[in-house]
């Protein structure tokens, strides 16, 4: 298969809708970002990689770094997290406080914020340093030794976290915080505010599609956690529009509000598009267009 052939012309379908979406604006550092930025990037489970667009290009992974925290946590041996946080789609917004007092302090799933900064202060005390589990992670995985946090965005990210803040608290107040709040969402801040490009990412993303073998053939996850991580990802990791993106897209995949969606597609590879212009849900049009065009174009589907 061509693959950079594909590659190109899911980039042309993607370019006429880029201008529909917005970039996130409820953190002041991403509202800058130009909504006509485009990268894609697809790695394959055997190490070729390729690219079009801008994917060398850094962007901020927002919540594309919950898929990661949360396989560190369950490879850390957090599997009693799935007593804290629970699998099942929120059909709210990502930041929704709503079904958290109803549900007394249990999130509906890891890849919303509430579940996220649970699976946070889980790794927070697996490994004593969240945000340095994930950076360390994307670094192996790609060799980009420049991953990093961008700190200009998660000072933007705490300054603007009142829902956030709120979420953390109020799961607190239920004893579902294990760590001091404010360490919980420096961690979770930090985290999502790593700066890698497409590339680093679709590479990264190759632990799910190798079924939880990393890159230099250590396991990082057994199989089994690898399913179900997968499972999840394609039920909740495109928020109350996973429907529409399994639809469309037919992968597990998880959004982020800088503008990226990593797509598994196990037992092949991993895909990462990225544009910052968001749907009102929070995921990239650019993005969703060309992964949809792409697993239309090609045999990488799960279904
Ligand atoms: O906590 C937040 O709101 C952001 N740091 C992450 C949200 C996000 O990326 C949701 N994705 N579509």
């Amino acid at each position: 298969m061509d693959y950079l052939e594909l590659l190109n012309k899911s980039m042309d379908t993607a370019k006429p809708v880029l201008g529909r979406g917005t970039p996130a604006d409820y953190i002041p550092a991403l509202a800058c970002a130009d909504p006509y930025a485009f990268g894609m990037a697809l790695a394959t489970v055997d190490g070729e990689v390729h690219g079009v667009g801008e994917w060398r290009t850094p962007f901020s992974i927002q919540s594309i770094s919950k898929l990661f925290t949360l396989a560190l946590a369950l490879a850390h041996g957090g599997s009693p997290l799935w007593q804290r946080v629970g699998r099942e789609p929120s059909g709210n917004p990502f930041n929704s406080l709503i079904q958290l007092e109803s549900e007394q302090g249990v999130p509906r799933n890891p890849f919303i914020n509430a579940g996220a900064l649970v699976v946070t202060d889980a790794l927070l005390t697996l490994t004593g340093d969240a945000r340095g589990a994930v950076v360390d992670l994307l670094r192996q995985e790609s060799g980009s030794e420049g991953i990093d946090t961008d700190l200009a965005v998660a000072e933007s990210e705490a300054a603007h976290g009142h829902r956030n803040a709120a979420l953390a608290h109020f799961m607190a107040s239920f004893g579902n915080l294990h760590n001091p709040v404010d360490d919980v969402l420096k961690h979770y801040f930090e985290q999502c505010s790593v700066a890698a490009d497409c590339r680093d990412l679709a590479m990264a993303g190759c632990i799910l599609a190798r079924h939880g073998v990393r890159g230099d053939g250590t396991r990082l996850l057994g199989r089994g956690d690898a399913k179900r991580i997968n499972a999840v990802l394609l039920t909740c990791g495109t928020y109350d529009a996973a429907g529409e993106f399994a639809y469309r897209v037919g992968l597990p995949g998880k959004s982020g509000v800088g503008g990226g969606i990593l797509a598994i597609v196990p037992g092949r590879g991993a895909v990462c598009a990225w544009s910052p212009g968001l749907d009102p849900v929070g995921n990239s049009v650019g993005a969703m267009a060309a992964l949809e065009d792409f697993t239309h174009r090609s045999d990488w589907s799960v279904f």
